[in-house]
């Protein structure tokens, strides 16, 4: 087994998730390499240090120009604020490495494009981290779709609700709340969390040909963590979207910072001519089936419990009837990422998979702005 050596840019929430996804992947999947955290990057001297000695990575850097550079990194890995993303990969492409990026890939299709070129020319493996594909039950409802168990498919139902951002005194920008600045996230819940929606979305449903959207901002205006002024807020604290699907499906989306009681409420529900399927990440191991040819008596909703040695990933981990959790899906990005470089085919989504949900994500956007359906 050789060597990936990995050069992790960031030590927040994503770096925590992917590190422990490094360290795990070994110890339950068969690969050809194995990851070596090898050195992190970040700014804060103190902070990187804790990050470095508690994951066990065996340099650091303080800029991350110089951990690309490095001639013991064969991976990068991006789990910088979205406006880094671009000037990130293109150097990294520049410097011959893989890349794992966070996302939202971009800022916008602009620099989305501009990565894609990056690493096409550069010819470097690349992945975008979607996690929620690699949720067990996620990737079943792929699999039963593929199968045709729904048979055609006339709906596609989303969300993604929180309540982080509800109070009017919460500044906005710096280390910890970039996500409300538009100039470090790009856009608000459309980027953030639709974003994670739409990747599904288009995996299990296909692409997207239009979309009719509207967004508010609540909060009009906030403090600037960094400037200390009172700044108009950029970003988008709900959207709801319409979209009709290539395949003739109708869908709608809807995401906000604003549903109280919700953390992290991602939900969604695809109605076919034979079937429905619904998943909930609040219980992420059971998916959710109905299918109309069952026997009328006994026709129902089933909660099907993806802990199985036939489920998804599952003959990796622990015996029939026990289940995992939100971090094993980014295990299952590096175990799904690693076999690509042995199959040599593309790990998906690559940047070129995650530009198109950046196109809807810019879509969606501008529909709002117009207050008309776009074509994506
Ligand atoms: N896949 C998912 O489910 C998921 C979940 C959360 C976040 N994300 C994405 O991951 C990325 C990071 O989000 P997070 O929640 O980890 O944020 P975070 O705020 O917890 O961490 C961001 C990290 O970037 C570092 N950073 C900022 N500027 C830097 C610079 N110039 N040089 C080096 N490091 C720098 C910060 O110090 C921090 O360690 C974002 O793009 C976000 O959209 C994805």
């Amino acid at each position: 087994m050789s060597d990936l050596r990995i050069g992790m840019i960031g030590y927040g929430f994503m770096a925590r998730a992917h590190s422990n996804a490094y360290r795990k992947v070994a110890n339950f999947f068969d690969l050809k390499r194995k990851p070596v955290l090898q050195a992190a990057c970040g700014r804060d001297k103190k902070q990187l240090r804790a990050f470095a000695k508690k994951w066990g990575y065996a340099a650091m850097e303080t800029d991350w120009r110089k951990l690309i550079e490095r001639d013991d990194i064969d991976a990068v890995d991006i789990c910088a604020p979205n406006n880094l993303h671009c000037e990130m990969a293109l150097a990294a492409a520049k410097a011959g490495k893989m890349i794992l990026c966070e996302k939202p890939l971009a800022m916008d299709v602009k620099e989305g494009k501009k990565m894609v070129d990056a690493v096409t020319k550069a010819k470097v493996r690349n992945m975008v981290w979607y996690n929620y594909r690699r949720v067990p039950a996620v990737t079943m409802a792929k699999q039963l779709i593929d199968e045709g168990k729904l048979g055609r498919i006339f709906h596609f139902r989303a969300k993604f609700l929180q309540d982080w951002t509800i109070a009017s005194d919460l500044p906005q920008g710096g280390t910890a709340l970039w996500r409300l600045d538009v100039k470090a996230a790009g856009s608000g819940v459309t980027g953030d969390l639709l974003a994670h929606c739409i990747d599904t979305a288009r995996w299990l449903n296909g692409e997207v040909d239009q979309v009719s959207a509207m967004t508010e901002t609540f909060i009009k205006k906030r403090k600037h963590t960094l400037t200390g002024k009172v700044q108009k807020v950029g970003i988008d604290d709900a959207c709801a979207f319409l979209a009709r699907f290539k395949n003739g499906s109708l869908s709608t989306f809807e995401s906000t910072r604003y549903a109280r009681g919700h953390k992290a409420q991602y939900v969604f529900e695809i109605n076919g001519e034979h079937a429905s399927i619904a998943w909930d990440p609040h219980d992420l191991h059971r998916l959710e089936f109905f299918d109309h040819r069952d026997e009328g008596k006994l026709r129902g909703w089933r909660s099907i419990h993806i802990t199985d040695g036939d489920h998804p990933y599952m003959d990796k981990w622990w015996v029939p009837g026990l289940q995992i959790g939100y971090e094993h899906s980014f295990v299952h990005g590096v175990a799904d990422f690693i076999q690509s470089l042995e199959t040599r085919k593309s790990v998906q989504p690559d940047f070129k998979d995650a530009l198109r949900t950046q196109a809807v994500c810019e879509a969606v956007l501008k529909s709002a702005k117009k207050g008309k359906w776009v074509k994506v």
